[in-house]
């Protein structure tokens, strides 16, 4: 019988190369996360050092850790061991995830590659926070980098329709966004006790978008989705002085009173001089869950005339399937729980016109 021969400690460390975190998705060893490996002829310890003590993510970094380093020949026992990193290790982590301590907004700037795209009706209940979430999943399922933003600061949903039950980590005073069906979220969800009001207003309102927008490790996506409140109100003017490159997408349903309300967005948005990029009609038309049969529900072709009037695309019409309400609830998108519902479908039609009709914005921006 053979012994392997012992492990060097080169090659631990390539292992450890490999290892990234789950949240920052940058190699562990880079982010400083990875004390003095030590090597006893098979027996491996790794020094790991979480960016916060109480970090949620901390068994599947362990286990991460255990097996890369496990599956390097000749190692047969890994101890992992799980320290927090100190106040200097985490402020040296946040300004090197962040380029420096600065505060601006990462989206505003020239060379920022991001397609910023903003949800918005001027009515409540209209499906904003169901679009938002269902053309995220599907543009990260497309390959993208996709963050989702939801800037619900009172009446958040995200969390929930993403299955996101989680507080937000905090490296420094950098915030992490969550991840969720590749998705990166970021939501005051995560960051206050579960249904308890927020109260801010007016200045520390802008304040706290200002936060979600400048202070989030975003990382650069491919694209920003924007979850907004129902209304034209301060949260809306403020996420349109924080991203102002953001394309507005319209939502509505088919009767006329709900596109009158839509249009208020739309002026809202000429008025702070963002782009309207297209309409979406939601509840276009009832499918029921046994038969499959459609039925008219709401009179009117709101999207469709909203649209023209606007000049812009209607994007899609999506009907009202009890599906996408449950998939809302259970925390899994439609667009994920039932792909090929007839919802999801229309979704991800209106994903692909969304692309389409942001192209020339995006190539003109480089
Ligand atoms: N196409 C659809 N079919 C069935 N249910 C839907 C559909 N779109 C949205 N819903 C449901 O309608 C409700 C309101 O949707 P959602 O929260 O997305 O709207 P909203 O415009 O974001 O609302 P708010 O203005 O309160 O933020 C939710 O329960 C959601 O699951
Ligand atoms: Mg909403």
């Amino acid at each position: 019988m053979t012994t392997a021969p012992a492990p060097a400690l080169d090659e631990v460390l390539r292992a450890l190369d490999e290892v990234e975190d789950p949240e920052l998705r940058r190699p562990i060893t880079a982010l400083g996360m990875v004390g003095d490996v030590a090597l006893d002829g098979g027996r491996a310890t790794v020094p790991i050092k979480l960016t916060v003590a109480g970090c949620p993510l901390k068994a599947e970094i362990q286990r991460r850790v255990a097996q890369a380093v496990s599956a390097v020949p000749g190692i047969e026992t890994v101890h992992v061991t799980m320290d927090a990193m100190t106040d200097q290790e985490r402020t040296g982590l946040r300004s090197g995830l962040s380029g420096g301590l600065a505060r601006t907004s990462p989206f505003a700037s020239d060379d920022s590659g991001t397609v910023v795209v903003a949800i918005a009706s001027g009515k409540g209940g209209v499906g904003k926070s169901s679009i938002a979430a269902n053309l995220a999943v599907i543009l990260a399922g497309g390959g993208h980098s996709v963050g989702l933003l939801d800037a619900d600061v009172y009446g958040y949903s995200i969390p929930r329709m993403m299955g996101v039950t989680r507080r937000a980590v905090m490296v420094d005073d950098l915030m992490m966004p969550v991840d969720a069906h590749g998705v990166r979220l970021m939501s005051v969800g995560f960051l206050t006790a579960e249904d308890s009001p927020v109260i801010w207003r007016g200045p520390m309102l802008h304040k706290a978008l200002t936060n979600f927008v400048s202070d989030t490790y975003w990382d650069e996506p491919d694209f920003l989705v924007v979850d907004l409140p129902p209304g034209t109100g301060d949260v809306s003017l403020s996420v349109a002085q924080l991203l102002p490159k953001a394309a507005m997408v319209v939502v509505t349903t088919p009767q006329l009173a709900a596109q009158r309300v839509a249009r208020r967005a739309a002026a809202m948005a000429e008025r702070v001089d963002l782009a309207v990029a297209g309409v979406i009609e939601n509840m276009s038309w009832f499918v029921a869950p046994d038969t499959g049969n459609a039925y008219e529900v709401f009179p009117g072709d709101g999207g469709e005339s909203l649209s023209r009037e606007l000049g812009v695309p209607l994007l899609g019409r999506i009907p009202l399937e009890p599906a996408v309400a449950d998939a809302g609830d259970l925390g899994t998108p439609i667009v994920t729980s039932h792909p090929t519902s007839p919802a999801a479908r229309a979704l991800t039609a209106c994903a692909a016109a969304l692309v389409n009709a942001l192209r020339p914005r995006a190539a003109a921006e480089g």
